[in-house]
């Protein structure tokens, strides 16, 4: 076999997972604005979602996912040389929630920083952290993504604050040689795309550089949800026909867990079939860039994901973002 960077291929060596303790059901809602366990779960599939205590920052929920990826992959920060953390909430404006994990897993070496594409930030990342493993340039990358979405919340305005949690997920990626086809473990293709002119649909009224304030989270719920279901499935057609596979080829499909009716209709238009769908959204919520990664460890760690299966995952996020990767397990 000949070795050469156009055979690198990123494979999953290890992934991890935190969620804070404080669990908050649709009945907790329904105390504190004027909504329904019957909407909530309807409109979004979502019955409860982990909220962070006082002190669960971004990259200490970051940080507990990490560690545990690391342990899963049977390996210590100092062995990572790249780490990138997907959040759109981070600790503060800089510098970079990548640079407090690095420090707290005692990665003495290598680069760090985040990637901010809202929800699509973990597939962003993902396909980054693949761009400099396939280079040549770094060897193992841990790919975060971690959010604490409750404080951008505005917890008076029922169309938003029902939707969102908190949480991180973790996965170490290592670069092997491959073969370079698709029978090769690793990511085999990534697809981002993004439109700035969607800015209005899904956004913060605040920043550093507008306001001086966090701001809070606004969103034209529909607007979002007519554009969601076409472009994720843009993103993971670009994957089928980059690698010449189908939907049936897939073994799992691994959606950014926004809404249960995005999650299906996007099943449904690609056919793909209902079993193969990983759910996490009725226990999570919507964590923005951390689903993703919460959602594949926890099929992993229940022995649904195994070594050798093709995953596809996909997510669409504020900008608008979206994307897709295609991963050999
Ligand atoms: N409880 C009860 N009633 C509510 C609530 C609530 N929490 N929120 C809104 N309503 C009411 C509205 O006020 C409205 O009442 P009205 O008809 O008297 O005016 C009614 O419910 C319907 O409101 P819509 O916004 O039209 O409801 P819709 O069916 O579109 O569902 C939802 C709203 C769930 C937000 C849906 O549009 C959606 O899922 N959109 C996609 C949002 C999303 O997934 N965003 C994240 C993707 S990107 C990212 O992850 C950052």
């Amino acid at each position: 076999m000949t070795s050469g960077p156009t055979h690198m291929r990123s494979v999953v060596a290890g992934i991890g997972s935190f969620l804070p303790a404080r669990k908050v059901s649709n009945a907790d809602l329904e105390k504190m604005v004027d909504t329904t366990d019957d909407w909530i779960v309807q409109r979004t599939g979502i019955r409860n979602r982990h909220i962070a205590g006082e002190g669960e920052t971004t990259s200490v929920l970051a940080t507990h996912a990490a560690n545990a990826a690391l342990a899963d992959a049977g390996l210590t920060g100092n062995d990572i040389d790249l780490l990138i953390v997907a959040t759109s909430t981070p600790d503060y404006t800089f510098p970079s929630t990548a640079t407090q994990v690095q420090a707290a897993i005692g990665m003495l070496h290598g680069a760090a920083f985040d990637v901010q594409a809202v929800c699509s930030g973990f597939v962003f990342a993902m396909a980054t952290a693949d761009k400099f493993l396939m280079s040549g340039s770094h060897r193992r990358a841990l790919v975060i993504g971690a959010e604490t979405f409750s404080r951008l919340l505005d917890w008076n305005d029922r169309t938003t604050c029902v939707l969102f949690g908190d949480g991180a997920g973790a996965v170490v990626l290592e670069a092997r040689e491959g073969a370079g086809t698709i029978k090769d473990r690793g990511m085999l293709t990534t697809h981002l795309r993004s439109d700035g002119r969607h800015r209005e649909k899904l956004y913060v009224d605040g920043g550093p550089s507008t306001t001086g304030t966090v701001g809070h989270l606004r969103m034209s719920g529909r607007d979002v949800f007519r554009h969601a279901v076409s472009m994720v499935t843009d993103v993971m057609v670009d994957a089928f026909a980059a690698t010449g596979t189908t939907a049936e080829d897939l073994d799992w499909f691994v959606p950014h867990q926004a809404n249960r009716r995005i999650i299906d209709a996007s099943a449904e238009k690609l056919g793909i079939a209902p079993g193969k769908i990983v759910v996490t959204v009725d226990q999570h919520g919507n964590t923005s860039a951390a689903s993703i990664p919460l959602a594949l460890c926890a099929a992993v760690k229940d022995g649904r994901i195994k070594a050798g299966d093709l995953v596809m995952i996909e997510a669409m996020g504020g900008g608008f973002t979206w994307g897709s990767a295609l991963i050999r397990w």
